[in-house]
């Protein structure tokens, strides 16, 4: 039976459509490519020795979805596809919610009519909003601070109601904490467009010399050095849970998870991590503290283990170097085929 990856051609979505193909599951990836590039195909064949069927479709687009699920015998939908700037998501809120609240509506109404009953889900740590108490644990109280964060919650909240319902769901959310690193092959990995928001490939391009220094946003938060603390995750970890959500995804109707580490790692910390792992000297500049930023920010990860069995093997020495290998052997991402 076929598993239907939406997002299948972007960062986390073609990690996980690797660890599927490996694990012998089929595959079929439904994505738009609007922030995605076509290589990653060619890329994933290359790691797995089999080109994964791929659709190129909008997840608000229910008579694709229908075809494509029907078509393909699909048995469940790893829903991995949105948009995920936050700054963007302020800037133009209603594209975020129709492409990440309505698209998750239109795709569970095309599994309903379908009968594909299973979903594993893309959420994020960010419905935690300002933690109360850390570690964050699953039952912490939802109040995300930004519009990317609330598409989240309204995603799950309407998944959970449809799980519920006379045609039900079964669904399992994931809540990525800080995904980064890249497949060890260096074949595929994370390749924003323009210059990076996120931590880890904004480092890989100083490193990579594209971009001069990092601007370290704010040293004079309430932690030991002062910087930014996360819970930095390794792809390849979080993709392997995916696996073990879809084996256990039909027998609890609503599951809500964290992936996460349990550890957190201050902004400095990577740096230096990465210029061990690099070998490069990274410079930084202590810049104000980015709007909207959070002190401290990690999981708790044991639910994760108790019902998903699963945890984190890698630490930041991995990221770090997979990061570094994917970033050295395609400078340019993509455009480097
Ligand atoms: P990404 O942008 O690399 O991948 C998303 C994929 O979805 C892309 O291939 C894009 O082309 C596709 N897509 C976007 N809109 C679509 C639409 N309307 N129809 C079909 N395809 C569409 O992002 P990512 O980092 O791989 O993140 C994947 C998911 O995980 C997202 O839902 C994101 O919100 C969530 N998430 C990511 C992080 C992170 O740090 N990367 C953290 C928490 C949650
Ligand atoms: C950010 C988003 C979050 C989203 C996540 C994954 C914000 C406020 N939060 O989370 O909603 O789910 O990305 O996409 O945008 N940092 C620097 N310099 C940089 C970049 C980051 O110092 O150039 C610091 C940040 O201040 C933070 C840490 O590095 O302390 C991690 O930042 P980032 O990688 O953007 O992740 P989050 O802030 O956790």
């Amino acid at each position: 039976m076929t598993v239907m990856i939406t997002g299948g051609a972007g960062f986390i979505g073609s990690h996980i459509c690797v660890e599927l193909m490996h694990a012998g599951r089929q595959v079929v990836i439904y994505d738009n490519f609007a922030n995605s590039h076509p290589e990653v195909i060619n890329r994933i064949r290359r790691i797995t020795g089999t080109a994964p069927d791929v659709v190129k479709g909008d997840v608000r687009d229910v008579n694709t979805l229908i075809s494509t699920l029907s078509a393909h015998g699909c048995s469940a939908v790893i829903h991995v596809a949105g948009l995920k700037s936050v700054a963007d998501s302020v800037s133009k809120s209603a594209e975020y919610y129709d492409c990440n609240v309505v698209g998750t509506l239109r795709l569970a109404q095309a599994m309903q009519q379908t009968g594909v009953r299973n979903i594993v889900f893309s959420s994020s740590a960010t419905v935690y909003g300002e933690p109360d108490v850390l570690p964050l644990r699953e039952d912490h109280k939802l109040a995300p601070v930004c519009p990317y964060g609330r598409t989240k919650m309204q995603a799950e909240e309407l998944l959970i109601d449809i799980a519920h319902s006379l045609s039900p769901l079964n669904v399992a959310m994931l809540r990525y904490f800080n995904p980064v690193g890249s497949h060890e092959s260096g074949l595929i990995g994370e390749d924003p467009n323009g210059v990076p928001n996120n931590l880890m490939p904004y480092i890989s391009r100083v490193a990579i010399g594209r971009l001069p220094a990092l601007n370290v946003y704010g040293n004079d938060y309430p932690t030991p050095d002062g910087t930014g603390i996360r819970d930095y995750g390794h792809v390849v970890d979080l993709a392997a849970a995916h696996i073990a959500a879809l084996d256990c995804v039909d027998k609890q109707r609503v599951l809500k998870v964290n992936l996460g580490t349990g550890q957190g790692t201050s902004v400095l910390e990577l740096v230096d991590a990465f210029a061990r792992a690099s070998g490069k000297m990274i410079p930084v500049t202590f810049a104000p503290r980015r709007p909207g930023d959070i002190a401290s920010y990690y999981a708790s990860a044991e639910l994760a283990a108790d019902v998903l069995g699963w945890h984190a093997k890698r630490g930041i020495a991995e990221m770090c170097r997979d990061a570094w290998n994917w970033q050295r052997k395609n400078p340019n991402g993509y455009l480097d085929q």
